[in-house]
């Protein structure tokens, strides 16, 4: 399966999906990463991996319209059948999320539906929830909604702040994504309506 991923910066889950794609038993290929940032991290890390990396930048474009088909451009030219975001952090039109329908995926760090948007781990600590987590998910138009793949669940410990949860929840979210890709690649993924049916259980 060839493999796009979008970024934003510091491209850790990027480095995840790289390392797992590195093993040659495995069913998926990144063959583009976009980032909308010039100075992501992220790129550095394609680079040094030999994957074509390239900048589009928000800035460049009048509108959003003009940005996203800048993007589809690059991603139909290298062939790309899955995108992943990963830490993209621009919000995606409609009818970007249309035409990659079920071809587009994110991850979250907390388990959705519960802490969409920003700043999860330090509204999951106010909350006084005792569990949080990450979640990989098919992107639908509104913000952090969308089928569920696979997630992962991290306890909240005593006087963990939002940098330690952040630390212990995205070390789950290097397993996850890894593992949410796979189960699409082997086609073992499959969208029923509001949810994901996998095919022999998510293990
Ligand atoms: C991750 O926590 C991801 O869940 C969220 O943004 C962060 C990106 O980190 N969407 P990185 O760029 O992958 O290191």
């Amino acid at each position: 399966l060839k493999v796009g991923v979008l970024i934003s910066g510091r491209g850790s889950n990027l480095q995840a999906l790289i390392d797992a794609c590195a093993d040659s038993a495995f069913p998926a290929e990144i063959v583009l990463v976009l980032s909308n940032r010039a100075d992501a991290y992220g790129l550095e890390r394609a680079r040094r991996a030999g994957i074509p990396a390239a900048v589009v930048s928000h800035r460049d474009f009048a509108d959003k319209p003009g940005f996203e088909a800048a993007m589809d451009d690059a991603l139909n030219a290298a062939g790309v059948e899955l995108v992943c975001l990963a830490g993209f952090m621009r919000l995606l039109t409609a009818g970007f999320v249309e035409r990659w329908h079920d071809r587009l995926i994110n991850i979250h760090p907390s388990l959705l539906p519960s802490f969409k948007g920003l700043d999860t781990h330090a509204r999951a600590i106010a909350a006084g929830v005792r569990f949080t987590g990450c979640t990989v998910h098919y992107v639908r138009p509104a913000m952090d909604e969308g089928p569920i793949i696979l997630q992962a669940v991290v306890p909240i410990l005593e006087g963990d702040d939002d940098h330690a949860l952040a630390d212990r929840v995205l070390v789950a979210e290097h397993r996850c994504y890894p593992g949410a890709l796979k189960l699409i690649a082997e086609g073992r993924a499959r969208v029923d309506g509001d949810r994901v049916l996998i095919a022999g259980g998510p293990a």
